[in-house]
């Protein structure tokens, strides 16, 4: 009896569903991907986005997100991007703070970018998302940021996808494509985590990092594929608690903290843990890079079980770096475009020049795997601060050309070495 009443009850609901939103096909196609419990999405289409790749969706899309920033219930606080259609987006903001705490943007389809160049000085991202709590952002889609036209010769490039002030942000199962820049920047938010996400640029298209941090704290970014032409991942300013698991570099620069300390900024970072890595056929695979003429530290940072794959620098700390040739990037550090403050999570301790940003609490352990280069180490401290506290235990690098054999090259280094077929000591 009673079975029979609640049975008649989801029966009687659903219809009701399927009447008021014809959604409960939807509903079950949505159920239980990508961990979403999802319910009742909004969809783009229903704000007029057409999704043939040509027309422009932007305005449907703005639209598509007033009604769901404002949207309190769980009905109204889910967009849908379809699978099977393109949506052409010029660059847009999307704008909180929401009413709801959590706002879903399932992107199952594709969003591609219009394909030609932007004044980006006023438009420094493609996609922004902006002072939005608890957004989630899945779906297995793509984000094409058309990038090539950028390349050759535009000086300011956009990022394709910027959050800032998004706490709470899990982005995750997302392919990204070419961006004209970055692929994704964080900035300014706290409690992020990102996987299964899959980015491709090709090698030799510039600044096109795959993930950018700065100014942010508790990050966690796992099982990830990231093959770009700079950067897999960078850890800039203001930037601590950050967790890089189980992700595959390359091509690419490789995995990197800073820079810091450009123009003589105070810069912090620390609380970085980077295990269970793959760095293949990268630049540089884990990195350490700060101006000589900034301030602030780099500290307390892990490599652990880490894999090279013929990289060409596996271990770097540049402490000494100087502007090889200004590209005249327009950085989200620099322009006000930023609404938060540059040092969210840290007191600016001096302006102006510094003596240096301070390294040290550095581990190095299990990292093994080959070198396309004969330094397989490099570390370039400066003679007035030096690198402290560096640890290596079981660096086990080789020369990926059979028959080399790979060296190290420290100055300036003081630590600890275990079990270490190569390290800054010379004998061991
Ligand atoms: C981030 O997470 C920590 C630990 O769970 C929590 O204490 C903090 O309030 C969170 N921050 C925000 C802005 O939600
Ligand atoms: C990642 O994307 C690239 C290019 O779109 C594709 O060739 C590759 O198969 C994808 N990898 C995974 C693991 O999905
Ligand atoms: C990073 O990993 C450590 C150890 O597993 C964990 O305690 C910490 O909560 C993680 N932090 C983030 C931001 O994921
Ligand atoms: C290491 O990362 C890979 C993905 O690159 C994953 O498949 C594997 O399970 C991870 N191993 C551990 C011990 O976490
Ligand atoms: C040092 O910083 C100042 C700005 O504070 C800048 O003008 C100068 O070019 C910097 N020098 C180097 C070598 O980067």
């Amino acid at each position: 009896m009673n079975k029979t009443f609640l049975l008649l009850f989801f029966v009687l609901s659903c219809l009701f569903q399927i009447s008021k939103l014809g959604f409960c096909l939807e509903r079950k196609a949505h159920k239980g991907n990508n961990g979403l419990k999802s319910h009742r999405f909004l969809s783009v289409t229903s704000f007029g986005a057409v999704g043939n790749g040509k027309t422009d969706d932007t305005k449907a899309f703005l639209k598509a997100w007033k009604a769901v920033c404002n949207g309190g219930s769980r009905d109204n606080r889910q967009l849908l991007v379809p699978l099977g259609k393109t949506f052409m987006l010029n660059p847009l903001t999307f704008e909180g703070p929401c009413k709801s705490s959590s706002i879903a943007f399932l992107i199952r389809g594709n969003l591609v970018a219009p394909g030609y160049t932007w004044h980006a000085g006023n438009y420094p991202a493609w996609i922004s998302f902006d002072s939005i709590n608890g957004l989630v952002i899945t779906g297995g889609g793509t984000i094409d940021g058309r990038g090539s036209v950028w390349w050759r010769n535009v000086q300011h490039r956009p990022t394709a996808m910027h959050f800032n002030n998004c706490n709470g942000l899990h982005i995750s199962n997302l392919r990204h494509l070419n961006s004209p820049r970055n692929h994704i920047s964080l900035s300014c938010s706290e409690n992020i985590s990102l996987s299964g996400l899959n980015m491709t640029a090709p090698s030799d298209s510039p600044n096109t990092d795959g993930i950018d941090i700065s100014n942010c704290r508790g990050v966690d970014i796992h099982d990830s594929m990231i093959s770009t032409g700079d950067d897999c991942i960078a850890i800039n300013r203001g930037s601590s608690y950050i967790n890089i698991t189980g992700i595959f570099c390359g091509p690419g620069h490789g995995i990197s903290v800073g820079s810091l300390g450009e123009n003589g900024y105070f810069s912090a970072v620390e609380e970085v843990r980077v295990k269970n890595c793959t760095l293949s056929n990268t630049m540089n695979g884990v990195r350490i890079k700060t101006f000589q003429n900034g301030s602030g530290f780099a500290r307390k940072i892990s490599f652990e079980d880490i894999k090279m794959v013929a990289s060409q620098n596996p271990i770097i700390i540049e402490q000494n770096y100087h502007n090889r040739g200004q590209n005249g990037e327009v950085s989200f550090e620099h322009s006000n475009y930023q609404s938060c403050h540059v040092n969210r999570f840290y007191q600016t301790l001096s302006g102006g020049n510094g003596r240096g940003v301070k390294v040290s609490d550095i581990r190095y352990t299990r990292i093994h795997g080959s070198s396309a280069s004969s330094e397989a180490i490099t570390m370039n401290c400066e003679a007035g601060l030096g690198c402290v506290d560096i640890v290596m235990d079981h660096v086990n690098i080789v020369s990926a050309k059979s028959g080399h054999k790979v060296s190290a090259s420290c100055q300036n280094v003081h630590g600890k070495y275990f079990d270490s077929l190569i390290s800054c000591q010379k004998k061991h």
